[in-house]
């Protein structure tokens, strides 16, 4: 039976990581950490709660000897923009925390799921079909902390034995959680102001292409990869994964066929831009296709249409 501990579950993939757990495994199975944000009702009412500072060895030590938990899923993280303002503690959230999380995994013999992200690879990469085993040297403190974090994985499974796994994922689009300072988070903002006001102005240029994917994806991605036979897995840092590839326009294009009133503007954040002009237009994907059967199932008219119906539900509340 499995034991999971959800760090950073309140946040934007945590809080439905969590709930989608708890559907699978049970909900008495699946403990949701978080630490400063209030979570939700739902996550409050439907399954454990416990407040977890990953920055505190002792404090994950504790929750994984209480519940005898086997899986972490490692989500506690400070997104790009944000960690780019703020870098030391970028740094010792991103990369001392999750030291802490594979040492209590190491002493517990837990299987642990960690984040890795687009971000990653930086302007030396090749950035059209990015290869899955590539250069990366990124120029940001996010992407730094997710190459050592990507190091410190392959590391724990060489060396310990850990069952350790992880995913580059892209951008991520949904509407229960907001991201929490992302430079992909225009992606996620453009459905809301098109609900809203019928109009948008973007943070970054025309013509500027990223990776996405929708949530359901991103929950389905995180626990097959966990589910997949150990065998298979040549990789233990973190598989590149993406569902589709858009610039601003593509987006707007999209949502303006559902919400025909619809109108984007730019007005470019110099911060986000650098970032994501660093970052690959489009990753190949095809070692997690092959190693565990990757197969996202939204492309951006079918997230485009399921996210206008749902959000708007979601607004009318
Ligand atoms: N969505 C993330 C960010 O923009 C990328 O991993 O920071």
């Amino acid at each position: 039976m499995k034991k999971i501990l959800v760090t950073g579950s309140v946040g934007q993939i945590g809080s439905e990581l969590t709930m989608e757990l708890r559907k699978r495994y049970g909900n008495d199975n699946i403990v949701a950490g978080g630490r400063k944000t209030k979570p939700s009702e739902e996550l409050l009412n439907s399954g454990p709660f416990e407040v977890v500072d990953c920055t505190n060895l002792e404090a994950i030590n504790d929750i994984v000897k209480k519940y005898n938990i086997d899986t972490i899923y490692h989500l506690a993280a400070l997104l790009s923009a944000v960690a780019e303002n703020n870098p030391q503690l970028a740094w010792q959230v991103n990369v001392n925390a999750l030291v802490n999380v594979l040492e209590v995994a190491r002493e517990h013999n837990c299987a642990v799921f960690t984040p890795s992200s687009i971000g990653a690879f930086g302007p030396s990469t090749p950035s059209d079909n990015t290869p899955q085993v590539t250069i990366q040297r990124p120029t940001t403190m996010y992407g730094v902390t997710k190459v050592s974090g990507e190091l410190l994985c392959d590391y724990y499974f060489k060396k310990f034995g850990l069952d350790t796994r992880g995913l580059r994922y892209p951008g991520i689009i949904s509407y229960v959680t907001l991201p929490g300072g992302g430079t992909t988070d225009y992606a996620v903002e453009i459905y809301y102001e098109a609900i809203k006001n019928k109009k948008y102005t973007s943070f970054i240029k025309e013509g500027t292409k990223m990776d996405m994917m929708y949530m359901p994806d991103a929950v389905d991605a995180a626990i097959d990869l966990m589910e997949a036979n150990p065998d298979k897995l040549i990789n233990r840092n973190a598989f590149n994964v993406t569902a589709m590839s858009f610039a601003p326009e593509d987006i707007a294009a999209e949502v303006k066929k559902i919400i025909p009133e619809f109108t984007m503007d730019y007005d470019v954040d110099p911060l986000r831009q650098g970032i994501a002009d660093s970052w690959p237009d489009h990753m190949d994907d095809s070692a997690a296709r092959e190693e565990w059967g990757w197969n996202p199932k939204y492309d951006l008219a079918a997230m485009s249409r399921d996210m206008i119906e749902k959000l708007t539900l979601k607004l009318e509340q």
